[in-house]
């Protein structure tokens, strides 16, 4: 793997083999990366997975350098193309971590890149480190990934996250899928296309407790606002499903409630106290398994 742009890169063992690295980094403060230096290169908000990134990162004893906003503080802002950018970047760091808010982006990026580029989220494309995580919490939570069922809800139409954790799942065996949404916020074909391609079951609804009550995994994502064309679709769509405790308890009762995080009405906070809830638990996984990521690239 020179890139991490897609999850369809990343075969089972490829993944079980990182999580066996990721397993043994929990904790650790190394200087296994010293000397490299990561670049992230934001030009899309993010607080869990440019930290996260840069933690695993400092805690490999390696240096970051980085900008959050790169769409004012890079020279985007001058009208530099993006693979200019990444061109001149190749110079400066060893590897580069983005995120873009065009779909698409980091495969361009890869394309002008002698370092390896990570995508940390394009558009309504591809976020393959948040989809390894989430397998990660799955199997570490659940204690195996393959026979369950997976409850994914909200907006599967932009949301990345969960499309790509669809699409690293296809990996595993006998997962079934049940995807919640309403109409105008469905699953992309590309990705139910994948799942009828692999033999994977799956079924579509907007009945939100009707289509989780089986799950072991209930996958909760956020209406992607910056994602639509009007204020008034998003509000019309952004309550449509709301995760509260009642409806917590009554899952079934070894489930986990899972969200990439950041929430906003989909689940409530007094969920949080329930013994399924499992997405700040999830968010923590993210350093381990970036730590893993950023070895097998690096080092
Ligand atoms: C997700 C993202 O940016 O796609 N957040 C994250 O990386 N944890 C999900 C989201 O923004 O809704």
């Amino acid at each position: 793997m020179d890139h991490l742009i897609n999850t369809e890169q990343l075969d089972r063992k490829t993944v079980e083999s990182l999580f066996t690295l990721a397993d043994s980094l929990e904790g650790v403060r190394n200087n296994s990366l010293s000397g490299k230096i990561l670049a992230t290169l934001f030009y899309e908000p993010s607080t869990r997975t440019r930290f996260s990134f840069e933690s695993a990162m400092a805690r490999l004893g390696g240096a970051v350098i980085s900008t959050e906003n790169a769409k004012e503080f890079s020279s985007a802002a001058k009208g530099e193309t993006l693979e200019d950018t990444i061109r001149v970047m190749n110079s400066y760091a060893d590897a580069l971590v983005l995120r873009h808010p065009e779909a698409g982006a980091a495969e361009r990026a890869a394309r002008v890149s002698s370092i390896p580029v990570i995508n940390a989220g394009d558009g309504a494309g591809h976020h393959p480190t948040q989809a390894l995580l989430d397998v990660y919490t799955i199997q570490k939570s659940l204690g195996k990934v393959d026979g369950i069922t997976v409850a994914l809800v909200g907006d599967l139409k932009n949301g990345r996250a969960a499309r790509s954790l669809v699409a690293l799942l296809t990996q595993f065996s006998s997962i079934s899928f049940t995807l919640v949404s309403p109409p105008e916020l469905k699953m992309g074909s590309d990705i139910t296309d994948l799942l009828t391609k692999r033999g994977v079951v799956f079924t579509e609804t907007d009945d939100l407790s009707r289509g989780t009550r089986d799950a072991d995994v209930v996958y909760m994502t956020r209406v992607q606002k910056e994602r639509f064309p009007d204020v008034d679709s998003y509000e019309r769509l952004k309550g449509k499903y709301v995760l509260n405790r009642s409806s917590a308890d009554a899952l079934k009762e070894t489930a986990i409630i899972m969200h990439p995080l950041p929430r906003v009405d989909e689940l409530l906070p007094e969920v949080d106290a329930s013994p399924k809830a499992m997405y700040f638990k999830q968010a923590s996984y993210g350093v381990s398994v970036r730590m893993a990521l950023l070895t097998h690239l690096l080092s």
